[in-house]
């Protein structure tokens, strides 16, 4: 079964309460039907009632069976702004603010996930990454002991001798630009969480360079190492190794050769790149020149799920979202 299959499948399992913010947009109303009626998730669309319906109308889906709630008229909204007001008034936040900020769907959204009034969140067909990841990351945060939230990419590759049947964890393709050794060591960690639950495999982490176990000296080289050491530090039990090139880390004749005796190299399933540049690129390169399926970028690291779309997205990758973050939200 394909790895939407299976995650599809547990989100099935028991069934969590996703919020789309973006409950104007048709896309995301088409896949709130589809969603609704494949079982995947039980879900909330935030928007004025009366334009989805009329934007619904126009695409001829049918609505009646969704949740519908106006932020600008809800009757929780007093209750998100003075807890929005608490979490947020030692950073200099009135209340008035606050109750201005909970009319806006995102930070409704946000605050309804908070609150524990939904499971999950998913948005970004119509905002960029940073206007979903600002209030997620002030409101929500991260999960007690990790200090970072990153994200990563569910890859599946077309040959299935890679990863655990072709399915491999890349990280962080979407969030930190230029991560520190300890960011660095955090992501190596989310990376791992993210392995276990939504690809189901015991990960063997990669910290990835341009040198191999010190083939080249450099300060971005010495930046991997120390997050290598601190991931080990943090996590002795998770088997990871670095600093490892990509050939190293996938190829099991390279990593025998040059990181002889390891349990990772040759082996990785999930790649940590070194920082957001090499992340994103290499993501794309793996989607568009060798055809593997990539979901993402999924958020790790944080207390509750909240994932981001591309603006591009279609009506299936918010189905894919969605039933990804209810998997997170499953714990
Ligand atoms: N983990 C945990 N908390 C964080 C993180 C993080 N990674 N980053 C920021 N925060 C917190 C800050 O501590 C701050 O909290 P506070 O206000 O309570 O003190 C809050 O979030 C906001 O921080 P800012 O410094 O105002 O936010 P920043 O300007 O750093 O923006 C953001 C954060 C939006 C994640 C930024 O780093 C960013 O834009 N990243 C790149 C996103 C992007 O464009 N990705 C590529 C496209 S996606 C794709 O191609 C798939």
């Amino acid at each position: 079964m394909a790895l939407i299959d299976r995650i599809k499948a547990k989100a099935r399992v028991d069934v969590k309460h996703i919020v789309l913010p973006e409950g104007e947009e048709t896309r995301n109303i088409q896949a709130a039907v589809k969603i609704v009626k494949d079982g995947l998730a039980k879900l909330t669309l935030l928007g004025n009632p009366e334009k989805t319906r009329q934007v619904a109308l126009e695409t001829n889906t049918d609505v009646s069976g969704l949740t519908i709630i106006d932020p600008a008229t809800s009757d929780r909204s007093e209750d998100y702004a003075q807890a929005l007001y608490e979490i947020r008034k030692a950073k200099g936040m009135t209340i008035e603010q606050a109750r201005e900020l909970v009319k806006d769907p995102m930070y409704y959204g946000v605050m309804m996930v908070k609150q524990g009034d939904a499971d999950g969140l998913v948005s970004g067909a119509i905002h960029s990454t940073g206007a979903m990841l600002k209030p997620a990351l002030q409101i929500i945060k991260a999960k007690p002991g990790m200090k970072t939230v990153s994200s990563c990419f569910l890859m599946e590759m077309k040959d299935k001798s890679f990863g655990k049947d072709g399915v491999m964890i890349f990280s962080d393709c979407a969030v930190i630009p230029n991560p520190t050794a300890e960011e660095l060591a955090n992501i190596a960690l989310g990376a791992a969480d993210s392995a276990r639950s939504l690809a189901e495999m015991e990960p063997k982490v990669a910290m990835l360079s341009f040198s191999t176990k010190g083939s080249a000296k450099h300060d971005n080289v010495t930046k991997v190492q120390q997050a290598t050491a601190i991931a080990h530090e943090l996590a002795p039990e998770l088997e990871l190794d670095g600093e490892l090139q990509l050939d190293a880390a996938i190829v099991e004749s390279v990593g025998q050769l040059k990181s002889p005796g390891s349990a990772v190299a040759g082996h990785a399933n999930t790649l940590v790149f070194p920082d957001l540049q090499a992340g994103n690129i290499g993501y794309k390169l793996v989607q568009r020149l060798a055809g593997a399926e990539a979901y993402g970028p999924v958020l790790q690291g944080i207390a509750k799920p909240c994932n981001d779309l591309s603006r591009g997205c279609s009506v299936d990758d918010i189905v894919a979202t969605v039933a990804i973050t209810a998997v997170q939200a499953q714990g």
